[in-house]
């Protein structure tokens, strides 16, 4: 198994309905996960970017939250729709997509 350029994790954490943090899977996060692992089998990337679905990355009121190693990028409100972006800008270009980075105080 090659060991990837970029390893990205998709918040799919679940809470009962009501729960006071919400979760990621009320925002569409399987669509998201989805997304992913969609356009890598599509782009044959295996070999650069690794998928992994994940429990709860903290920011939950940021979700869908997505989150990418090595560089420790957050993302936040993802939809399906961003994937496109971060893929080609961020996990094959390096520029991570400035617009969809949860703000600074969440890592403090
Ligand atoms: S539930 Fe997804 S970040 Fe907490």
């Amino acid at each position: 198994m090659a060991k990837p350029l970029k390893h990205v994790f998709v918040c799919v954490q679940r809470r009962p309905e009501g729960h006071p943090r919400g979760a990621c899977s009320q925002r569409a996060c399987d669509e998201v996960l989805n997304a992913f692992l969609g356009e890598v089998q599509q782009r044959k990337l295996f070999d650069k970017i690794a998928v992994t679905n994940t429990g709860c990355l903290g920011p939950c009121g940021f979700g869908v939250s997505v989150l990418v190693y090595p560089e420790g990028v957050m993302y936040g409100r993802v939809t399906a729709n961003d994937v496109t972006a971060i893929i080609d800008e961020h996990l094959l270009g390096n520029n991570p997509v400035e617009r969809l980075r949860v703000p600074p105080f969440v890592w403090s």
